[in-house]
């Protein structure tokens, strides 16, 4: 399948909650899921910040894994997919949370989400799945539905450290050029991500390593 047939490829990953899990977080167990909901909690926080009164839409949330430890931190959070099966599988597990929004969208825009609606836009451990065209995309749509002074944050796995190397060569290495799995992780530097929220428009564009990863954030 096409890594770009993002619907179908995700759909497949997650027929069942187990499997959605593994893809999403790599364990089907609640407890781990939730310490690294507390990770990502605090990535956002010493980013842009988490803010009572935010509105707050995620891109390509999974299972819900962020918007569990989130949604009650916020004035609102909604969670998109571009998966039905993944949509279905959050809206079960935060059918507690009253203030949650689960929206299926097409894998290339934020089409179902009006402009400057949001006052923060994340998209975690999502990049590494997409083409890099669909990412500015994302971050354009972003830029679209954010209200000014609205923030966005963004993170993949970052080829300029030895970890994210080690991927690169594992993948490289590791599969025969067509054989590559469609949800393969492909990194990116920060310099890539730095030039698609300059692009895209925001200001006070800020990168940073850390351990594996890129995180980059912006603000409208
Ligand atoms: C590894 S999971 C991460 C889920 C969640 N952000 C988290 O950190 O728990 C990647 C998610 O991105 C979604 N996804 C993949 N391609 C997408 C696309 N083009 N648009 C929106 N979501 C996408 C998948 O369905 C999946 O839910």
């Amino acid at each position: 399948m096409l890594r770009a047939n993002y619907k179908n490829v995700w759909n497949d990953l997650s027929q069942s909650v187990g499997s959605a899990k593994i893809y999403v977080g790599g364990t089907e167990d609640e407890a781990a899921l939730a310490t690294a909901t507390l990770h990502t909690l605090n990535v956002l926080r010493a980013t842009v910040g988490i803010r009572p009164e935010d509105e707050c839409l995620e891109i390509g949330c999974g299972v819900g894994r962020v918007g569990r430890g989130l949604a009650p931190l916020v004035r609102k959070w909604t969670g998109c997919d571009v998966a039905p099966n993944m949509v279905a599988h959050t809206r079960a597990r935060l059918k507690d949370l009253p203030n949650v929004d689960v929206v299926e969208i097409s894998g290339y825009d934020l089409k179902p989400i009006s402009d400057q609606s949001c006052d923060l836009v994340y998209c975690t451990v999502v990049f590494m799945h997409l083409d890099d065209w669909d990412r500015y995309s994302y971050v354009k749509e972003a830029w679209r539905v954010l209200r000014p002074g609205g923030r966005f944050f963004c993170d993949n796995t970052n080829l300029l450290t030895e970890d994210g190397w080690a991927i690169f060569e594992q993948n490289r290495t590791g599969y025969h050029p067509l054989e590559r799995p469609a949800f393969i992780n492909k990194c990116s530097t920060p310099q890539e991500l730095e030039a698609y929220l300059q692009h895209a428009g925001f200001n006070q564009v800020s990168t940073r390593a850390r351990h594996l990863w890129v995180d980059a954030w912006g603000v409208k």
